[in-house]
C-alpha cells in the first residue's frame, strides 16, 4: 500500500478502500467464471422481460472485432416457446434431419475431442441413471435439449448471413457474457446447439428472416438444483497439457 504525503491519513484510507474494492470485484469475476455451469433443468417460474433485458444490456459490453457487434438476440417465452419445443421434438422423433445454420461437429472419432464428449455423456448419464444400452432413456434425454430443458425462456443469437463465419468469435464472447450476467441475477443458462438444430422451426414460429443466421441458443431460467444433472461440474484438461510457453525461463 502506498502513501500520499499530504493529508496522508485520508488518502491512504481512500487508496486502501479502492484496492480492496477492486480486488473484491476481481474475485467476484473469477468466482462467477468458476461457478457457472450448464444448467439442464429449471423451475417453472417465469423470468421477466426486464431482467433478461438487463442481462443482455450487460452482455453487450463484450468485445467484438473492430467493435462490429455482429450479434442480434431473439428472446422467446410462453406459448411460442412451447410450440417450438413441440415442433422440435416432433421433428426429432420423426427422424427429420437436423439442418443447423452453423457447423456443430467438426471432430473425428479418434480425436481427443470425441474422448471428452464421451466423458461428458458418461458423467451426465451416470447422474441421470441412464444405462448405455437404454435407448429409450437416452432418446428422452436428448429430447430435453430440444425442449430447451423446459426453461421458461430461450435466447437465440442471430447474425447477418452475409458476414460468413467472421462473427463466430464475437458471438462466443457475448454468449459467455450472457451466462455470467445471468448468474449475477441468480439465473442459470445452458448454451445449446440442440435448440438451434432446426432453424426452420424457429423461423416458422418467430419470423426470423432468411438473411439472419441462427448461431446458437441458450436456455435461461431459475435452476432446479434438486435435479441430478445440475450437480455436474464438468472436467477440464489441465492447463499444463494445453499450453506452450515461449520466451520464459
Ligand atoms: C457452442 C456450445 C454448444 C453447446 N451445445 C449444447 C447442447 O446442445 N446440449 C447440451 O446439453 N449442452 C450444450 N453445451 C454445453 C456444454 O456441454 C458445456 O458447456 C460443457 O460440457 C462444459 O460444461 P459446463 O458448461 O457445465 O462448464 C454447449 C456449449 C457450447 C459452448
Amino acid at each position: 500500500m502506498f502513501k500520499v504525503k499530504n493529508n496522508g491519513g485520508l488518502y491512504t484510507a481512500s487508496f486502501c478502500w479502492l484496492f480492496f474494492y477492486i480486488r473484491g470485484a476481481l474475485m467476484k469475476i473469477i468466482e462467477a467464471m468458476n461457478t457457472r455451469i450448464s444448467v439442464r433443468a429449471y423451475k417453472p417460474e417465469p423470468v421477466s422481460r426486464e431482467m433478461i433485458k438487463q442481462v443482455l444490456q450487460d452482455a453487450v459490453s463484450a468485445p467484438s472485432a473492430m467493435n462490429t457487434q455482429p450479434w442480434e438476440f431473439l428472446v422467446i417465452t410462453g406459448e411460442t416457446l412451447d410450440k417450438i419445443r413441440k415442433a422440435n421434438v416432433d421433428s426429432l422423433r420423426s427422424g427429420v434431419p437436423i439442418k443447423p445454420d452453423h457447423l456443430v461437429v467438426g471432430w473425428t472419432n479418434d480425436s481427443v475431442y470425441r474422448r471428452r464428449q464421451i466423458e461428458l455423456a458418461k458423467d451426465i448419464f451416470k447422474l441421470m441413471d441412464i444405462k448405455r444400452e437404454d435407448k429409450e432413456k437416452r432418446a428422452a434425454w436428448s429430447e430435453r435439449g430440444f425442449r430447451f430443458f423446459d426453461a421458461p425462456a430461450a435466447i437465440i443469437i442471430l447474425t447477418e448471413r452475409s458476414l460468413g463465419d467472421a462473427p463466430l468469435m464475437d458471438i462466443g464472447a457475448v454468449m459467455q457474457n450472457i451466462c455470467l450476467a445471468a448468474l449475477s441475477h441468480g439465473l442459470g443458462t445452458c448454451i445449446e446447439d440442440q435448440g438451434s438444430m432446426y432453424p426452420d422451426i424457429l423461423r416458422k414460429f418467430t419470423g426470423i428472416p432468411d438473411e439472419k443466421r441462427v448461431m446458437i441458443s441458450l436456455a435461461i431460467g431459475y435452476p432446479d438444483w434438486d435435479f441430478p444433472v445440475n450437480k455436474l461440474k464438468s472436467a477440464r484438461e489441465s492447463v499444463d497439457n494445453i499450453t506452450t510457453w515461449s520466451g520464459f525461463d
